[in-house]
Formats: C-alpha cells, sequence, structure tokens
C-alpha cells in the first residue's frame, strides 16, 4: 500500500496561529493540544504530520526532506532565498508588510544606520538606492532600536502598526508585501501525489478568521 504520510513544517507565531483554522478547515485534525510545548506530531493516517519551527529553519528542513511542505512567511523567502525549494502557493493568510520606519517621515539623508533582522533585504534595498547604508543586525524587538540609540532607522516587519505606534516611529517606505506562503520538497513533490492533493485543499479552505 502507498503511504499517505507527508509532513508539514509551519512556522512559529502569526503563521502558526492562523494554520490551526486552515488546517481544520482543510480537513485536518489540528494536533497541537492548549498549553502543551510540543513541536513534533507525526503523521497519521489522512492526517499530515506537523513540525513547528522558526521560518529559517524550515527552509533548512524542506530542503533536507525532514519535511515535505512548510508554510513560511514571504519575508523569509526574501530574506534567506527559496534555492532548492518550490514556491509552489501564496496562501494569502497572515498578511504583513517589510517597512523603513524612523521617528519622523523623513527619508534618510547622507550614509545611514539601519537595524534590521532582514539585513539581506535591507542591503540590497539601499543599493538599489545607491544609498551608503550601515545595517546593524538584531534578532528581534526591533523598535527599540531608536529609542535606545542602536540605530536611527530600521527595517521590519508591520502588520497593526501597534508596534510602531507604541514606540514613536513611523513608517517611510513599504519595502515588500508578505504573506504565508506554501513552499515544497521540489522531488517530494515530483513524487507524492498528496502533496498536490494537500496544496488544493489549502487553496480552497475558508480564509482563517484574523483576529
Ligand atoms: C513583529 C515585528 C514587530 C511586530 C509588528 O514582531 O517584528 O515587532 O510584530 O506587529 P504590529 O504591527 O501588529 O504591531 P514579533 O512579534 O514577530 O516578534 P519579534 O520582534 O521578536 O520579531
Amino acid at each position: 500500500m502507498v503511504s499517505t504520510a507527508f509532513t508539514m513544517a509551519v512556522a512559529k507565531g502569526r503563521i502558526l496561529q492562523d494554520a490551526e483554522a486552515l488546517w481544520q478547515n482543510s480537513g485536518w485534525i489540528w494536533p497541537v493540544a492548549n498549553g502543551t510545548r510540543q513541536l513534533w506530531f507525526p503523521p497519521q493516517k489522512r492526517q499530515p504530520g506537523l513540525i513547528i519551527a522558526r521560518g529559517r529553519d524550515i527552509l533548512t528542513m524542506v530542503r533536507l526532506g525532514i519535511a515535505d511542505m512548510g508554510i513560511v512567511g514571504h519575508d523569509i523567502l526574501l530574506e534567506y532565498g527559496s534555492c532548492g525549494l518550490l514556491d509552489v502557493a501564496d496562501l494569502k493568510f497572515a498578511a504583513c508588510r517589510i517597512v523603513l520606519a524612523g521617528q519622523t517621515q523623513e527619508w534618510p539623508q547622507g550614509p545611514v544606520r539601519v537595524a534590521s533582522k532582514y539585513q539581506n533585504v535591507s542591503q540590497k534595498f539601499f543599493e538599489t538606492l545607491g544609498h551608503p547604508v550601515e545595517i546593524v543586525p538584531l534578532s528581534g524587538s526591533l523598535e527599540l532600536a531608536p529609542g535606545l540609540g542602536i540605530a536611527p532607522f530600521i527595517i521590519d516587519i508591520v502588520d497593526t502598526g501597534q508596534t510602531l505606534k507604541e514606540h514613536h516611529l513611523v513608517e517611510i517606505h513599504t519595502i515588500h508585501h508578505s504573506s504565508a506562503r506554501l513552499i515544497a520538497n521540489p522531488a517530494r513533490w515530483r513524487t507524492q501525489r498528496q502533496l498536490i492533493e494537500a496544496r488544493n485543499k489549502l487553496m480552497v479552505a475558508p480564509q482563517p478568521i484574523v483576529k
């Protein structure tokens, strides 16, 4: 008998919150019990396995075939590249933007220091503008950077805008739009029919309710 088991890796955070609804709307049982810290749920009969990991690590897992498919933000693909992976579909939830923000709406003048966890995206953005830049790498809580004097500008994800507002920051420019993307290991995609079926289920599933 041909196995129908496959495993999907889902990014922690916003994507994971919305993935629960998407999973259920696709007719699968969400395996994550309330309050659990468990990160790996092996596949069951007719139920995909689930791995919960950081977006960047999901690229590695799908590339290695540890997971057959993954759901990550487009921001992760923009930053780290989808090299060797199939970008199967835009699932259109967990929408957000990568923006340049600062304490005023003024564009940076002269050589500029920018804090970001998107170092490649940031470098490329300023390079395209021909604007000299120093990127200060931070891995989170970017909105602290201007107030603490780490860097006057940040490049970060904005969803509701609340975090920027609470740190007296304003958007200057939207660099990219992002939403959840379904990615796949190319060899598995070619040989495992159930992955295409899973894609079809996810694509027709009603959108997760935005909280
Ligand atoms: C993201 C992002 C902002 C915040 C924006 O952070 O880095 O801090 O969400 O959301 P908002 O526009 O709705 O306020 P996340 O919570 O993912 O954590 P991080 O800062 O540690 O990356």
